[in-house]
């Protein structure tokens, strides 16, 4: 099968005209790919956490790549025309905006803040305002609130989930892509895209735990953890 693009932790294969699958690597990466490690099994757990929430989405009618697995760590998926610029809502303040901005961690932001970011790992994935995107031939403005609108709904969904796990959606981001003249969300759902902890302990149980140079195992651990959490409530 013809392999059409790699990324980080993913690779795409084109499945027929309209679909590809997408095989979930065991690397885990940060700092715009700096740091990099493997951790057996991870590509499995990123894989199911995706499928589950991915299919929860679907069936609060929001549109998304997902069609089905291929075996545990493949997603078959709709071929898309992504967009390489990475959307973030935030809930509670952490990560790069405490550091851009006058902003303390764990603030809360109600209303969340959606920001934008092109993906340019050689740039930092710099942010991006309507302006920027239009003039890069990125998305029009309102293409850019449309998706802010499916961003939000996002958040409700995951917002409440998490919450039934006993946990708190700090934030997440989300990658867009084209079929026709639809945007359907794309990409995936993992704790590598999203930050969540526990509300009383402050415990961190995503990929803030590789940032910070916890334990392979340790980082293992917390993403089974959160699976095994999302299996018994979806
Ligand atoms: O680093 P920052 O605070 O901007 O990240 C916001 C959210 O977006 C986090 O959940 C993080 O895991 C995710 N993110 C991502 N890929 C990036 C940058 C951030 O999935 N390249």
């Amino acid at each position: 099968m013809e392999k059409i693009s790699e990324g980080k932790t993913k690779e795409v294969f084109l499945l027929d005209n309209d679909h590809v699958l997408l095989r979930f690597k065991d690397y885990v990466t940060a700092g715009d790919g700096a740091k990099a490690d493997i951790i057996d099994g991870k590509g499995v757990l990123n894989a199911q956490t995706s499928a589950l929430l991915f299919r929860l989405l679907e069936r609060e009618g929001i549109e998304t790549h997902y069609v089905g697995m291929k075996d545990e760590r493949t997603m078959i998926a709709k071929r898309l025309n992504m967009i390489p610029v990475e959307v973030v809502l935030r809930n509670y303040a952490t990560g790069s905006i405490v550091k851009r901005l006058p902003i303390k961690e764990g603030e809360i932001f109600d209303p969340p803040i959606v920001e934008f970011f092109l993906k340019d790992d050689a740039r930092h994935d710099p942010l991006l305002n309507y302006h920027h995107m239009r003039y890069l031939k990125l998305m029009n403005e309102e293409e850019a609130r449309y998706i802010e609108g499916i961003v939000q709904r996002v958040n409700a969904v995951l917002t409440k989930v998490v919450e039934r796990l006993n946990l708190v959606l700090y934030d997440f981001k989300l990658e867009f892509g084209r079929l026709g003249n639809k945007l359907l969300v794309g990409d995936e759902i993992t704790l590598d895209a999203m930050r969540v902890r526990e509300p009383q302990t402050q415990r961190i149980l995503d990929k803030d735990l590789y940032r910070r140079g916890y334990p392979l195992e340790h980082v293992k651990s917390a993403y089974e953890e959160f699976l095994g959490r999302l299996r018994n409530v979806v």
